[in-house]
This record gives structure tokens, sequence and C-alpha cells, in this order.
């Protein structure tokens, strides 16, 4: 049984994960029809990636006795200036979120709440893949400043990099079904 402390928290991150997910679809939607469709590809990934994260969180919840709320959530940024802008809010987020699994973490120890620490355990180790993913990336469109040729150059590599995030969603997809199976 969490505590309502806990179940408050984690209610919280339920609806921070989801609205990631809404943020990278808004931003998505943005390269898809402003010339970067491997970037819209990568962000479309994402999406399906927090929308993973979001269910962890639920279950997780539900299991351990708590009520996994949906709550209400804030219009995403719509335009953005640049290729550019899109990942520096990448980043930007992904550094909001690792700062809320820190801070959800502190609570449970704090609780004295050891299964859940466990648990988010995952969720740290993700967040530090995450962020330098973002950071990794941003660099990239940095080096190339404005310049086309070196955009279209970082789009492809976005499109291979999204290849093999649906592929290892795929693989993580098929396990947890052999599991239940
Ligand atoms: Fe769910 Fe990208 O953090």
């Amino acid at each position: 049984m969490v505590t309502k402390i806990i179940e408050k928290a984690i209610i919280e991150q339920i609806k921070r994960e989801e609205h990631s997910s809404r943020i990278y679809l808004s931003m998505a939607s943005w390269c898809q029809v402003n010339g970067f469709p491997g970037a819209a590809e990568w962000l479309y990934a994402q999406v399906e990636e927090e929308r993973g994260h979001q269910s962890k969180f639920i279950h997780y919840l539900n299991d351990r006795g708590g009520h996994a709320l949906l709550a209400e959530l804030e219009k995403p940024v719509l335009k953005f200036k640049s290729l550019l802008d899109v990942f520096d809010q990448v980043l930007k987020h992904e550094e909001y979120i690792s700062q809320s699994i820190n801070d959800l973490y502190a609570s449970s120890v704090q609780q004295k709440d050891f299964s859940t620490g466990n648990f988010l355990q995952w969720f740290i180790t993700e967040q530090i893949e995450e962020e330098s993913t973002a950071r990794a990336i941003l660099d990239k469109i940095r080096m190339v400043s404005n310049e086309k040729v070196g955009l279209y150059q970082v789009d492809k590599e976005l499109s291979t990099m999204a290849a093999a995030k649906r592929a290892a969603q795929l693989a993580v997809a098929a396990a947890s079904a052999n599991k239940g199976a």
C-alpha cells in the first residue's frame, strides 16, 4: 500500500509523462510540416516512449493499492522557431522530468517506501539516457548551424535513430507479451 503522499506524487508524475507525450506530438507535427521528416519520426517514436512511461506509473500505482487518476493537461507549444529550438526544448523538458523523478525518489525515501524507490530506479537510469540523447542531437544541430545541407544530414540521422528506437520498442513489447503468455 502506498501512502497518500506518494499516491499524489505519482499521480502528478503520470500527468507529467502524459504531458511529455503531448509536447513531443506537437513537436513531431511541426517537424513533419516544416521539412524535417526524420526529426518527426524520432519525435513520434518518443511520443510512444512517453506513453509507455505513463503506463508504467499507472500500473505500478494501481498494483500498490492506489488509484491512478488522470488530470487535465495544459495546451502544448504549437510553433517553433527552428529545429534547434525544438531540440533545445526537448533537452530542457527532459532535465525537468529528471528533476521531478529525483524529487519523487526523495519523497519515497522520506516515506520509507522502498518498493517505490526500487521501482523508480528504472526511471533514474532512463533519464540519464533521455538527457544524453537529447544533448547529442542538440550538439549535432548546433554544429551545422542553420546550414541546409547539414540540417538535411542531421534529419537523415534522426530517421535512422527513429528506426532503431521503434525496433527497440517492438522488442520490449514482444518480450512483455511473451511474459504474459
Ligand atoms: Fe518520460 Fe522522456 O521522460
